[in-house]
């Protein structure tokens, strides 16, 4: 198991910038720290292999290491304030808990806080939970050992519906608890019908304590969590906790819910029925007499700030205290409430519908830790892939050598390279710790072989806390829609053979181009997709070529957009990749380091969204394939994603488009009836993991060239499944392999106005060819041909 892991504050920076690095040391050990150049992470024999270069820096040295956890689940945050210290109260909320007593896998989840100033390890306080049988309880605590718990003594039922209430009063020892499932024809996942007879979850208990009121403590308030320890030594603070005046300290939480809450309130003083009911039938307390008003001391209106988008981690507190929390780990807001009617489709159409939070008990949205030190970045130091190399006691094997990966770009005022290479930034987020090996039989049957396990992914099997990324389902059965990379990547990193490629994937496979780039001679500059959202077309009209690696497959709108307008604007774009620009991706307004994905119910996909969530909280617009928003890939890249199989790559075969005038140039020193790419480092071929399509339909340009198309794929490669409508025996079209005529990338090239031009290889194993025979192979001279003739000023042959 891995031994040392760590993470930045930064995926991209400048000479003079400071890059902050947050290292975790299981077991205290001390390390070794220095910087190095990546420059291939391919330890395959049959390659160049490992190769990285050692940077002299000022962080090179031991540093003593200390054990660093990460506090995943999702909770609102409300600090500790005298006014929660009651007596008598009343909780109060509407809840659709997703996990009441066992997760997707039959796992037993445990007590679950829904509304708790709960001190777990003292057992002082009070808070409405759900105990380990799955029903709703009041608990109230009175010290170590004198806990009092009142339950309905009936179950809660996974993704219903349910109004829920507690009440204490001091005075006659009355306590009172009630769940009521609360179905409509579209609010939850099952209809009336499973709930009759009602009472098999409809329970209520009335009753007397004589302990008196919940014992004091320093805990804070929290929805959908309670408190281990007051202190933690953490803080919300800048990014998205910007709206916050100071640092806020954050507990060490526990009795983690899964679920969504709407409307929770509390009152200093036990209410009548009648009363609680008033205070359910509004968001905050406008439809409520003054003097009721004068006793809630917290209404937490979720509709409160979620127009024009849901990304706000402030949670508004309309009562007349205004204690405002924050949500912690990213909850999910603008999810349909307990009274969605599916009139409206997106939290800005009908916010009133869409007061609801969703909470995972394994969501992150920044580890938090301290900072281990400081690198920064010397004004000499050339752009391209760094990373911070980390040795525990100086051991060099893979369990105690870990690698935290960062981009550093060109000076501001720098003379540019004419060659820029954008590195998919965002699609390393989305694929954050998918620990595909262990945890998904499909990637098993996709890629036809048993996963080979390395101390990355055992460490993530151990520690599930690393959070999640946007291939895999929080054991509520969600997808995850948030990734975050204030947090260790374990599958971002050199020498990591990913389970969905027989060796690479993302970052390292697209070192095998940092690799071929440095061989062949080239000067080009390094950017990331955050630096494109940030700087639009103005970063890319700086350069004469633009490359991508071989996957970027989640780009933003601003993205998109940018390199559109190169295009138009007489860029030259290099697309050596397969599946891009495929998924609509969103960064967080406040924090580029957040990214959020919804993956719609259409497209080659990890998992489904669920109804009525089809909108990004992040920015309120549509989320799925950018298909669904009119920007099919093929619209800026002539290619359209078309089939996979993750295991023998192929090769192309030029067609007659390629010894037309405009593109014989590239294809000089290549005979025409040579296959192109029968070798490789990935799976032995060019063509290979993932490939695009030439598609009129689709978007390819009239006037595109084919100049070469794929052949002889084997059976594991299977048809994406947004192009299949129906499953029919003898449709060639959902065929496997050769069977299927749509099973085939195309190397297809246009013009563009402005001189532009954009290039699509079509696959994803393309890059892993380049280094073949000591670099001397087709792929290469082609690749080479390309470029050349891309980066000379004046209008393409
Ligand atoms: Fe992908």
């Amino acid at each position: 198991m891995l031994r040392i892991t760590g993470y930045s504050d930064k995926f991209s920076a400048r000479p003079g910038e400071e890059i902050s690095f947050y290292v975790n040391s299981e077991f205290d050990e001390q390390y070794q720290a220095d910087i190095v150049r990546l420059i291939h992470g391919d330890t395959n024999p049959d390659g160049p292999g490992y190769k990285e270069e050692l940077i002299h820096s000022n962080i090179s040295d031991m540093h003593a290491g200390k054990n660093q956890q990460i506090y995943g689940g999702s909770y609102i945050f409300v600090p500790n304030n005298e006014l929660f210290n009651v007596n008598s109260f009343t909780l109060c909320a509407y809840i659709y808990p997703t996990t009441p007593y066992v997760d997707v896998e039959g796992v037993e989840v445990g007590e679950q806080a829904i509304l708790s100033k709960w001190d777990a390890e003292n057992e002082t306080g009070y808070g409405l939970f759900i105990n380990s049988d799955g029903e709703l309880c009041l608990r109230i605590g009175h010290g170590k050992g004198k806990v009092e718990e009142f339950s309905t003594g009936k179950p809660l039922y996974r993704k219903v519906w349910y109004k829920i209430a507690a009440s204490f009063d001091v005075n006659t020892g009355k306590v009172f608890v009630f769940q009521t499932p609360y179905v409509t024809h579209t609010n939850s996942g099952h209809g009336m019908s499973m709930l009759h007879p009602q009472e098999d979850t409809l329970g209520s208990y009335h009753g007397t304590s004589l302990m008196g009121g919940p014992a004091v403590n320093d805990c804070p308030f929290l929805m959908a969590s309670s408190t281990l320890k007051s202190k933690s030594g953490r803080y919300l603070t800048g990014g998205h906790f910007n709206y916050l005046d100071d640092p806020h300290e954050i507990p060490i939480h526990t009795h983690k819910y899964n679920g969504k809450i709407e409307r929770p309130k509390i009152a200093n003083k036990a209410l009548e029925l009648h009363e609680i009911e008033l205070l359910l039938s509004c968001q905050g307390i406008e439809n409520i007499p003054n003097e009721l008003k004068e006793v809630v001391i917290g209404a937490w209106n979720f509709n409160a700030n979620i127009t024009p988008n849901a990304a706000s981690t402030k949670i508004i507190d309309d009562s007349l205290c205004k204690m405002n929390g924050c949500g912690v780990n990213l909850p999910v807001r603008g999810v349909p409430g307990f009274n969605w009617s599916s009139d409206y489709m997106s939290f800005l159409h009908g916010p009133q519908e869409y007061g609801a939070i969703h909470f995972h008990d394994e969501s992150v949205d920044d580890a938090r830790w301290d900072v281990s030190f400081k690198f920064k970045v010397p004004e000499s130091l050339k752009s391209g892939v760094y990373a911070a190399r980390l040795r525990v006691n100086r051991l060099t094997d893979s369990e105690n050598e870990d690698y935290i990966p960062f981009f550093i770009r060109p000076a501001k005022d720098a003379k540019k390279a004419k060659l820029c290479l954008l590195m998919a930034t965002n699609s390393y987020m989305a694929y954050a710790n998918d620990n595909l090996s262990v945890n998904s039989a499909v990637a098993q049957l996709l890629t036809g072989r048993v996963p080979l396990i390395q101390p990355n992914d055992l460490l993530l099997n151990e520690y599930k806390g690393y959070g999640l990324g946007t291939y895999t389902t929080y054991r509520d059965g969600w997808g995850v829609n948030i990734s975050s990379r204030l947090r260790p990547i374990l599958n971002m990193r050199p020498k990591y053979i990913h389970i969905l490629s027989p060796s690479l994937w993302q970052l390292n496979a697209d070192l095998h181009f940092v690799d071929w780039l440095y061989e062949m001679g080239y000067d080009v500059d390094i950017h990331t997709d955050e630096d494109l959202q940030n700087e639009g077309v103005e970063l890319l009209k700086q350069y004469q070529v633009v490359m991508t690696g071989h996957h970027p497959e989640y780009i933003t709108e601003q993205g998109w957009h940018a390199i559109h307008d190169y295009q138009m604007q007489g860029g030259r774009f290099m697309y050596n990749a397969a599946n891009g620009f495929y998924w609509i991706s969103t960064l967080h307004p406040d924090n580029g380091n957040l990214l959020e994905v919804r993956k719609g119910d259409n497209g080659t996909r990890a998992w489904t969204i669920n109804p009525g969530e089809y909108c990004n909280a992040f920015d309120g617009k549509h989320g799925g394939l950018w298909r669904v928003r009119g920007r099919d890939m093929c619209k800026i890249l002539g290619v359209s994603f078309t089939s996979f199989g993750l295991t023998y790559s192929s090769y192309y075969k030029r067609s007659p488009d390629s010894e037309l005038k405009e593109c014989s140039w590239m294809f000089e020193g290549i005979g025409y009836d040579e296959p192109i790419g029968d070798f490789g480092l990935i799976g032995d071929g060019a063509a290979g993991l993932e490939l695009d399509r030439y598609d009129l339909e689709k978007g390819t340009p009239h006037r595109a060239f084919a100049l070469a198309n794929s052949e002889g794929h084997n059976d594991m490669f299977v048809t994406v499944t947004e192009d299949s409508t129906f499953n029919a025996r003898g449709n060639i079209l959902n065929g496997t392999g050769e069977s299927n005529p749509n099973t085939r990338a195309d190397i297809v090239y246009y013009k563009t106005p402005n001189d532009g031009a954009v290039i699509s290889f079509s696959s994803m194993s393309w890059l892993g060819s380049l280094s073949h025979n000591n670099y001397e192979n087709n792929v290469s001279k082609l690749m080479k041909n390309v470029i050349d003739g891309f980066m000379k000023d004046g209008p393409l042959p």
